[in-house]
């Protein structure tokens, strides 16, 4: 009999692609929720109960967004005893590069010394799964044999940070992972992936692009900062999230009962506890970081996941879920065996 591959998205046998090790960064210096109630109508009390945060890393003046993604990257090529030279790509996931222009991911590849092509992914908190995606596809056609993905975020800078209702949320992080091609079963099973930009209003940074220039008055309203409602943001990542990880696990083959660890982007403990509940994922297999980095976008995914490696809660073999969801809307889910 004719054996099936398990991937629903690429029915031919081609190589999987695998995660070949992960690194992670975050800066030094940590603000604390009561830190934050000194200069903002806010608690910790609060902060703790409605999102589960309690202190987040905030870059000093002078830190990059790239010098964050090369600290992480340095730590997944070790991890994944792979050399700069032998890099293909380079895809860093940001919406806070170093400046508009160029990307922040050729930064890193001339850090790292990398000959590569380079390129950022400009999908908010999905940055890191849609570059995930992305260099699945490379790895499995055979284009590319060694694939960096980043996803990198200093949030701090585009924080307002007089808004109560988004300031107590963000923290600066990165976090790196090699991909290549697997030898055996392991690998990414499937992903799903989807984008809603009619509701693109409900989280963004309005000033600072072609459609409302950088002015003085924009930078006095703070329109060059992050602005959300977002009370609709939960209500739909609930929805996305479980929807998009239950079409994955689907694809996959499994069932949720077959997934040993969740990792989700860490935005809201009340939203992943919904999540998981809605899944019948327990909360133990859930790998959580909210507490000590808040929400890092892009970044959440590959921190919480090279932590969980690194100290020994995922290992070989294992079925991880991916789940994220950010501005755009854009929301999606990868499962993978490890
Ligand atoms: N401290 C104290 N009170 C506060 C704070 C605060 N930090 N922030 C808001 N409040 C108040 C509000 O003013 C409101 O007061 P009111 O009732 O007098 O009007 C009350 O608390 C309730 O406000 P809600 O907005 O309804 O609070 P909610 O329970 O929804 O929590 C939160 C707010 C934490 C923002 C929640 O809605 C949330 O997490 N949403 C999802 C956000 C998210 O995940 N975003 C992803 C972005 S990822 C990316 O792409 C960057």
């Amino acid at each position: 009999m004719q054996k099936r591959e398990v991937s629903g998205a690429h029915p031919t046998k081609l190589p999987r692609a695998r995660i070949l090790g992960t690194g992670r960064y975050a800066p030094s210096h940590v603000v604390t929720n009561d830190e934050l109630s000194r200069t903002l109508d806010t608690n910790d009390a609060w902060i703790r109960e409605r999102t589960g945060i309690e202190r987040r890393h905030v870059a000093p003046p002078g830190e990059l967004t790239s010098g964050m993604a090369i600290a992480a990257s340095r730590h997944a090529l070790e991890a994944a005893e792979c050399s700069a030279a032998e890099l293909d790509l380079v895809i860093v996931g940001t919406f806070t590069p170093d400046s508009p222009l160029p990307a922040c991911a050729v930064y890193v590849q001339h850090a790292l010394g990398a000959r590569c092509a380079a390129f950022d992914i400009a999908a908010a908190c999905s940055g890191f799964l849609v570059g995930l995606s992305v260099a699945e596809q490379y790895i499995r056609t055979g284009a590319a044999r060694r694939i960096l993905v980043v996803g990198a975020e200093m949030l701090s800078r585009v924080t307002d940070w007089t808004d109560r209702s988004t300031a107590v949320l963000f923290g600066d992080a990165a976090g790196a992972a090699v991909i290549g091609p697997s030898t055996d079963d392991r690998g990414i099973l499937a992903t799903r992936m989807y984008t809603d930009g009619g509701i693109a209003g409900m989280l963004e940074i309005p000033a600072g692009g072609v459609r409302e220039p950088l002015t003085p008055k924009a930078i006095e309203q703070h329109r060059d900062k992050m602005q959300m409602d977002g009370r609709t943001v939960f209500r739909h990542a609930v929805k996305g999230l479980t929807g998009a990880a239950l079409e994955a696990i689907a694809d996959a083959g499994l069932t949720a009962a077959d997934i040993d660890w969740m990792v989700p982007h860490q935005a809201n403990q009340r939203i992943l506890d919904q999540v998981s509940e809605r899944l019948g994922i327990p909360k133990e297999r859930v790998v959580l970081n909210l507490a000590e980095y808040g929400n890092t976008s892009s970044a959440s995914v590959p921190v919480a996941l090279d932590e969980a490696i690194r100290d020994g809660r995922i290992r070989s073999g294992q079925h991880v879920l991916f789940c994220t969801f950010g501005a755009g809307l854009t929301w999606g889910a990868t499962v993978l065996r490890m």
